[in-house]
C-alpha cells in the first residue's frame, strides 16, 4: 500500500534505508534530542488511561518510550510504509493487551478517518511538510486534551541551512523539502482551535510547544 492521497515526498524520502538507520541510532543511543524534550514535558502530565495519537510517528520511538506510562492504547500515523513497519515491531509487544493501530497516509488528507485521542503528538513532523496549518488543524481536531509538537525554531542559521539542503534536494530531483514554519502562525492555528499553550521549550535546534484544552489544567510543578 502506498500513500499518495496527498503529499508523498515524505513517504519516498523516509524509505527503508533511512528507517533502518534511525532504528540503529535508537538502539545505540535512545531517543533523539527533540524526542527527549517532548517526552520530558509530556511525562509531567498524568497519562494513565489516556489514548495517544502520534502523527508522523517514524519508527515509533515516542509510543515505545511512553508504553510504561499506563496509556490505554495508541495510534501511530505515518506517510512512510517503511517507518510504520519498524514502528509495528518496536511498539507491538510493549502494548500487550492494549489496542494499537498503525495508519499509513498523509495525515492532512486522512486525519478524519483516524480515531480521536487524548494526547496528540507531532515530533519533527511539521518541518517535513509544506502546509503546517493543515497538519496542525487536523491534529487539533483529533485531540481531546493535549497536543505537543516539536519544530525547528525560526533562526537565521536554520533558515540558511534548510535553504542549502533544499537546493541540493532540488538539483538532485528529489521532491522532498524541509521547512522552518512561522511559530506565530502555528500558534494562531492552535489558538483558533481552542487550545492554550501550557509549555514551551527551546534549544538551538528544536522548539517544543505543548498545548492543552482549557478544561484540563496544567499539573502542579
Ligand atoms: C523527521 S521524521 C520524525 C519521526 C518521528 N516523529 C521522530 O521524531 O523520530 C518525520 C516523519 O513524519 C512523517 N510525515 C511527514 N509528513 C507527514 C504527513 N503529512 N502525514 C504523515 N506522516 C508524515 C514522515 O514519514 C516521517 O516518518
Amino acid at each position: 500500500m502506498t500513500c499518495c492521497a496527498g503529499y508523498c515526498a515524505a513517504a519516498s524520502f523516509f524509505d527503508s534505508r533511512v528507517a533502518a538507520r534511525d532504528q540503529r541510532r535508537y538502539q545505540r543511543r535512545g531517543p533523539d534530542a527533540s524526542t527527549r524534550m517532548l517526552l520530558a514535558e509530556i511525562r509531567r502530565w498524568p497519562l494513565r488511561g489516556l489514548y495517544l495519537l502520534d502523527v508522523g510517528s517514524g519508527i515509533g520511538v515516542l509510543a515505545t518510550e511512553l508504553a510504561a506510562a499506563g496509556l490505554a492504547g495508541a495510534t501511530l500515523a505515518d506517510a512512510s510504509p517503511a517507518y510504520l513497519d519498524l514502528a509495528r515491531r518496536n511498539v507491538g509487544s510493549r502494548y500487550a493487551g492494549r489496542p494499537t493501530q498503525f495508519m499509513l497516509g498523509d495525515f492532512a488528507a486522512t486525519s478524519a478517518t483516524l480515531p480521536e485521542a487524548d494526547v496528540v503528538t507531532l515530533d519533527r513532523v511539521v518541518c517535513c511538510y509544506p502546509d503546517a496549518d493543515a497538519l496542525l488543524s487536523a491534529a487539533a481536531a483529533r485531540s481531546r486534551r493535549l497536543l505537543a509538537f516539536t519544530h525547528p525554531p525560526n533562526r537565521w542559521y536554520l533558515r540558511a541551512g534548510f535553504a542549502v539542503m533544499n537546493f541540493f534536494f532540488r538539483i538532485g530531483r528529489n521532491q522532498f523539502r524541509i521547512f522552518v514554519h512561522s511559530p506565530q502562525q502555528m500558534a494562531s492555528v492552535l489558538d483558533a482551535a481552542g487550545f492554550v499553550r501550557a509549555a514551551h521549550r527551546e534549544s538551538l535546534l528544536w522548539s517544543l510547544s505543548l498545548y492543552r484544552r482549557p478544561e484540563f489544567p496544567s499539573p502542579s510543578p
